[in-house]
């Protein structure tokens, strides 16, 4: 038993379960590229995205992503560098899938948020760093692109402070004025870095040119004015700079700040072991009955994400888990908290894209794709049969765009619901019924997201669809405060939007603004008004 528990306990010290953050175009895609190289799991960067003139890197796995060259799911990748195993979870980078990289946010123990030096903090930053700043979850910055022109180190610090509302402290400082820089100084060594000449383009993993800091070799190399200000900036900055403290960067309130060009590899490498020194192993999580510790012997993990058809070749369903405690083994027995059952967990998978392997034993931080036949849900827990308990609830995002949606052709209904069911199981659209009516209504939280539900139904289940976008921008469940339900004959004003249900059959009114909202509240007493199911945590 000791030697388990010994196991389970160095296992998951080696564990970093992390996500990249950033803007789109700001080099989170490169980023991850470059990680990847230097850890060995590819052995040219590029040579994915290089083969078509589409901008597609090894993390983009469907048709739909390649053609737009923006990335829709998230995808796993996992390997090792420097003893430890890491698992990165690509996040969507385009704004409309907030919902689907808020849940796989849900599932990291940090985060690192790429930056474009040229731009700083920009709109979808400043999202993505609030839901794991809500979390507290630990942020890294990468400040990317220093090749080329960028604003000055200082404006960029004050920016994350004073947009971002977190402490940065720079782990290393860029060497050169004006937005044009030459290399880095590694505050913690003691040593500069400085670009050489790239001849592949940042295709093949290689090493900078280091020198010691005060150096006669690093005098020669930098001009006399650009060494003197290196030497004020380290000054001022030891002098007026926040002081690193491990205990902030563990509880969000710090973020350990880097600066580097993803493309030429430059910083890359010294981040990444920067980071894997800093960055937290698996946390616990709250659950019913109390904190679950990753060491605990128990095995247990939750749904943060399911997804049908990733691969034409493979046209099944995966539920991906992430493992919160104990050890996981193929075909051991769990107890499923959402359908009272326990189940088998067979044909277990690990990913690097669509590159899938059946495995035998995971250990906590891992993510793991599940066959599944349509039993598992966005949250379900799954633990060891002898405790049940279910991890805290996922919050919900409120729906804001509304669209009919029937099939072109009335004889492929059937094929229709099935995708439909099948899109609103994997939580990328909300499903509704018009009151009265066999008709479909769509929700979601951005337009992009009817973009991807016609390509699907299209793609994988053989059915054009006619869309009819709808006028409202507010979806209420109905809940009075006697109990009674709410129907449409019983209330007043559900003229001015549309009366539907949830998949759960639970009463909604979808209604264009927030005018109409305070009519229907004043005229109908006793009703109460949820922007998201009454039983769920609003985003
Ligand atoms: P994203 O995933 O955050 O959306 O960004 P991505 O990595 O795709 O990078 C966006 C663009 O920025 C790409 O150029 C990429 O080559 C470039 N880039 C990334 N890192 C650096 C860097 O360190 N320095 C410079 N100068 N550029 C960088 P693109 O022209 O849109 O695409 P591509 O033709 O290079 O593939």
């Amino acid at each position: 038993m000791s030697t388990d528990i010994d196991q389970l306990r160095s296992e998951t010290a080696k564990r970093r379960t992390f996500a990249i953050i950033s803007h789109p175009d700001a080099g989170k895609t490169t980023l991850t590229e470059k990680l990847l190289l230097y850890g060995g799991a590819i052995h040219l960067a590029g040579s994915i995205k290089s083969r078509k003139t589409a901008r597609h890197a090894v993390s983009d796995w469907m048709e739909i992503e390649k053609q737009r060259g923006i990335s829709v799911t998230s995808s796993v990748l996992q390997f090792d560098y420097g003893g430890c195993r890491i698992n990165i979870l690509d996040t969507p980078g385009h704004q409309d899938f907030s919902e689907d990289t808020y849940r796989t946010l849900m599932a990291v123990d940090s985060a690192v948020m790429v930056l474009d030096a040229a731009k700083g903090v920009e709109t979808q930053t400043k999202k993505l760093f609030k839901v794991c700043k809500e979390r507290h979850v630990p942020i890294f910055t990468f400040v990317n692109k220093l090749d080329r022109y960028g604003k000055v180190p200082i404006d960029l610090m004050d920016e994350i402070e004073n947009v971002l509302g977190i402490r940065a402290y720079p782990m290393n400082w860029p060497v050169g004025s004006d937005g044009r820089y030459q290399g880095v100084y590694d505050r913690r060594k003691n040593v500069v870095e400085l670009f050489a000449a790239d001849t592949t383009h940042g295709q093949e993993a290689r090493l900078s040119d280091v020198y010691e800091m005060g150096s006669d070799e690093l005098k020669a190399r930098l001009d006399e004015a650009t060494y003197q200000n290196l030497l004020d900036d380290i000054e001022l900055l030891d002098a007026a700079g926040e002081e690193f403290d491990l205990e902030k960067v563990a509880c969000g309130e710090l973020t350990p700040m880097f600066f580097g060009s993803a493309m030429t590899n430059f910083g890359v490498q010294n981040f990444l072991e920067e980071y894997l020194r800093l960055a937290p192993p698996p946390v616990a999580r709250e659950s019913s009955i109390g904190a679950i510790e990753p060491v605990d012997e128990k095995f247990s993990a939750f749904v943060f994400k399911i997804q049908a058809n990733m691969n034409p070749a493979h046209r099944d369903r995966l539920a991906f888990i992430r493992i919160v405690s104990g050890k996981f083994e193929r075909n051991m027995t769990v107890w499923h908290e959402a359908s009272g059952k326990p189940i088998k967990l067979a044909q277990p998978q690990q990913f690097l894209a669509q590159d899938r392997q059946i495995i035998d034993e995971a250990w906590p931080g891992d993510i793991v794709g599940l066959f599944d036949p349509g039993i598992f849900g966005i949250g379900d827990t799954i633990s060891d049969t002898s405790t049940k308990f279910r991890f805290a609830d996922f919050p919900v995002f409120p729906p804001e765009k509304f669209a009919r949606v029937e099939a072109k052709d009335t004889m492929k209904r059937k094929q229709f619901l099935k995708g439909i069911e099948q899109l609103t199981q994997e939580g990328a659209i909300q499903l509704f019924k018009e009151a009265g009516y066999d008709s479909i209504i769509v929700g979601t939280v951005g337009t992009l997201q009817f973009d991807v539900l016609v390509y699907r139904l299209k793609s994988e289940y053989g059915v054009d669809v006619i869309l009819t976008m709808q006028p409202f921008e507010v979806a209420r469940w109905l809940v009075y405060e006697d109990g009674h339900t709410a129907t449409p004959e019983g209330m007043r004003g559900i003229d001015r939007g549309m009366f539907v249900y949830d998949r759960n059959g639970l009463p909604v009114l979808l209604v264009n603004n927030e005018w109409a909202l305070g009519w229907i509240t004043d005229n109908n007493p006793g009703l109460e008004l949820y922007p998201v199911p009454p039983d769920k945590k609003e985003i």
